[in-house]
């Protein structure tokens, strides 16, 4: 094996913990959350902003190719990762589950996969990163020194989910939102480029009966012990 870079990756289905759980063991580690999602979703944002569809072509391209996103760390009392898109930063409209549905569309690109996957190495080039994504383990960080695949039931999922969209205020639906998980997972499980599985490599975590903190405590455990081999 090479030399693994100090990265942790944190794969696995929407809802099932994966933001939470990352940006609490970043803190733990003194890491930078890279969270991967927020870039698909800037990517389909943007898009439906300029009316470009879900599918490869010229002006697909275009956008692509000049396209400036950039990450910054939440507001003091914030939770989630700040996302600038050409210049602008784009709030709350990047995360509800429309957008997550269409993030998942734009997803299955393998224009938009190549252009984020150059981004998310770059932005991990030196280190000290916790990545969360679908295929940050398999494709964007092969060689990072930990990786977890956390997965847990739809209907927990879809109940959390709830919870934290209701926490922002939001209306919900819950067996819509269950129907939507579903939809998206298989979505991203079935799709040909860098569809979401488990790294072979990964520790596979199931949250469906265990709270975050100790999902992160575990995690933790099993980076202290592993850290000198790695
Ligand atoms: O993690 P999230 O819900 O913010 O992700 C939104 C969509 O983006 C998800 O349905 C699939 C896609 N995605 C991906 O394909 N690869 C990643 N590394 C992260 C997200």
């Amino acid at each position: 094996m090479g030399v693994r870079k100090r990265i942790v990756t944190i794969d696995g289905p929407s809802g099932g913990g994966k933001s939470t759980v990352s940006r609490a063991l970043a803190a733990k580690l003194h890491f930078t959350y890279l969270d991967t999602g927020a870039m698909y979703r800037a990517v389909a944002y943007h898009c439906r902003e300029q009316g470009i569809a879900a599918e490869e072509g010229p002006q697909l391209a275009d956008l692509l190719a000049s396209l400036r996103i950039e990450l910054l760390p939440p507001l003091p009392g914030g939770d989630d990762v700040r996302v600038l898109v050409e210049g602008g930063e784009v709030g709350q409209a990047l995360r509800t589950p429309e957008m997550g549905m269409l993030a998942s569309q734009f997803s299955a690109l393998p224009m938009v996969r190549a252009t984020l996957t150059r981004l998310q190495q770059q932005i991990g080039a030196g280190g000290r990163i916790v990545a969360e994504g679908r295929d940050t383990g398999t494709v964007v960080f092969p060689d990072a020194a930990w990786k977890f695949f956390l997965d847990a039931s739809p209907e927990v999922r879809a109940q959390r989910r709830a919870a934290q969209l209701r926490g922002k205020g939001e209306t919900v639906d819950e067996q819509q939102l269950l129907a939507q998980i579903i939809k998206r997972d298989k979505a991203d499980r079935e799709r040909s480029a860098a569809p979401l599985q488990a790294a072979a490599d990964a520790v596979i975590l199931d949250s469906t009966q265990i709270p975050a903190d100790e999902v992160v405590e575990q995690m933790y455990a099993h980076i202290l012990a592993t850290s000198c081999c790695r």
